[in-house]
């Protein structure tokens, strides 16, 4: 039969160092609350009962961790008095009875299921504590990891350690696997009697062992359990996450000239074969099928972009934009809540809003949907194989028809029905030998002038 488990995420830190209004694991990391990331890595390891502890922000924190597949319920600790009390904050969750418990923290966010999966394994194989540990060259501030014949004996924590046990480079990540039949009873044997006047939750170890238990250590990569604290720590996080999502997408299919300096969303979606060229920044809500090319200097969230579809350089869309398979939107153009046709084309200089624009239109540079009116929105409606010239502006809401022309330089403020040429704008005039004329007097006038000074 499958164990059952139940993860307890502490998330009452008081994120002091963050200096921030907001509760710590709200603060994103490729545009999503740390929380959600760590709630993923609890969902894939298998995991669906979920105990969060926090000490404000309660239902924010709360509806940041509720992903799919996981069912959580938030916790106070009132008072912060250590991990091992945090733990106990969710002493009636626990209560309910699981083979295992799971307890993680909500700051960790590149924790995947490897590591979660070997703790529980650690469990299966009969210990009663098993603690994720990772070598690092850089130990102060963690708990060391002390290990004789295989066996984890205890963790140190640095306020209370020997030199000798300082020098010890293995340390404790946080996160650990508890015998769920006998964690209220070994958590309930914490006390606070250490350098810090803490309940320390790695006082579980020799707790465990002194009953005659079993625990150890598994090893997990140190970038995975980096946890943040401040800013900077934050955005060494974000750095690390996105290294690792451009290498996946890239092992994937993905090609980028200069990996290093596109940035992804949590949720970006990239089919085989597409080409995103250097500088290109997405938003959330993206999705890119396979052989459409990105351009340098592209700003996309929200956005579908079908097969063969090419974007930028400069382009900027926005949500609701779907460009259809092999259409283009060129440089300095921005498309927001607009359908571009299969084949279509806006190349230049362009603003397509709330606009739908049938299958081989050209747009003409510098058009403009004029889709707002101060109060509202308004629909631009464009048919198939039209051509709307250079530096036209289409008030919205108006329509133009299949194979209809409108002549540069137009504002369409009335519909244009299907093989029309629409014209708005005033006619040319052109008076022959004018501008010689004009010209001639202002020479005359300048030379007056002159002599006037003189
Ligand atoms: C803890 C470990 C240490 C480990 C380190 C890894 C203990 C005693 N020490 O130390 O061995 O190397 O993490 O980062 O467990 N929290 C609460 N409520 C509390 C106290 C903490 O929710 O009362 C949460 C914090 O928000 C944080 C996590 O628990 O997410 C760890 O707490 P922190 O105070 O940072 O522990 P450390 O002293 O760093
Ligand atoms: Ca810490």
């Amino acid at each position: 039969m499958e164990r059952t488990c139940l993860a307890v995420i502490l998330a009452a830190g008081e994120s002091t160092r963050m200096k921030s209004s907001m509760s710590k694991v709200l603060h994103p990391v490729a545009g999503r609350p740390m929380i959600a990331h760590v709630m993923d890595a609890i969902v894939r390891t298998g995991i669906s009962d979920v105990a969060l502890v926090v000490g404000r922000n309660a239902e924010e924190v709360a509806a940041a961790a509720s992903v799919a597949g996981a069912s959580v319920t938030p916790v106070l600790q009132t008072e912060r008095l250590g991990t091992g009390h945090a733990v106990l904050a969710a002493r009636e969750a626990i209560g309910r009875g699981y083979d295992d418990i799971l307890v993680a923290y909500g700051d960790v966010p590149l924790i995947t299921d490897a590591p979660l999966r070997a703790a529980r394994e650690g469990l299966a194989a009969g210990n009663d504590v098993v603690v994720i540990g990772f070598h690092t060259d850089n130990p102060t501030g963690y708990g060391r990891l002390l290990v004789a014949d295989g066996e984890l004996i205890a963790i140190r924590e640095e306020k209370d350690a020997s030199d000798a046990e300082r020098a010890v480079t293995w340390c404790n990540s946080g996160l650990m696997a508890i015998n769920g039949r006998k964690a209220l009873d070994l958590l309930g044997r914490i006390g606070n009697n250490n350098a810090k006047g803490e309940f320390y939750l790695t006082d579980l170890v020799e707790i465990a062992r002194s009953l005659g238990g079993h625990a150890v250590a598994v090893d997990a990569p140190e970038e995975e359990l980096t946890g943040c604290n401040n800013r900077a720590e934050l955005a060494a996080i974000e750095k690390l996450w996105q290294q690792r999502r451009r290498h996946e997408l890239m092992i994937s299919g993905v090609s980028m000239i200069a990996p290093e300096t596109v940035f992804l969303s949590h949720d970006t979606v990239i089919g085989q074969d597409v080409l995103i060229e250097p500088n290109v920044v997405f938003g959330p809500g993206v999705t890119i099928e396979s052989g459409a090319v990105i351009h340098a200097f592209s700003h996309i969230e929200g956005a579908h972009i079908a097969t063969g579809a090419t974007v930028g350089p400069f382009a900027r869309l926005r949500p609701g934009a779907k460009l259809a398979e092999d259409s283009k939107v060129g440089n300095f153009c921005e498309v927001k809540n607009g359908d571009i046709g299969r084949g279509a084309k806006v190349n230049h200089l362009t603003y397509i809003g709330d606009a739908i624009i049938g299958a081989g239109s050209n747009i003409g540079a510098g058009t403009i949907t004029c889709n707002y009116d101060g109060v509202n929105k308004h629909l631009t409606r464009i048919g198939e194989n039209s051509f709307i010239g250079s530096n036209s502006a289409l008030v919205a809401p108006v329509s133009i028809g299949d194979g209809a022309y409108v002549a540069s330089g137009s504002v369409i403020t009335v519909d244009v029905p299907d093989e029309a040429l629409a014209l708005g704008r005033a006619r040319q005039e052109t008076k022959p030998g004018r501008a010689k004329l004009i010209r001639e007097r202002a020479l005359a006038l300048k030379a007056a002038k002159k002599a006037a000074k003189s």
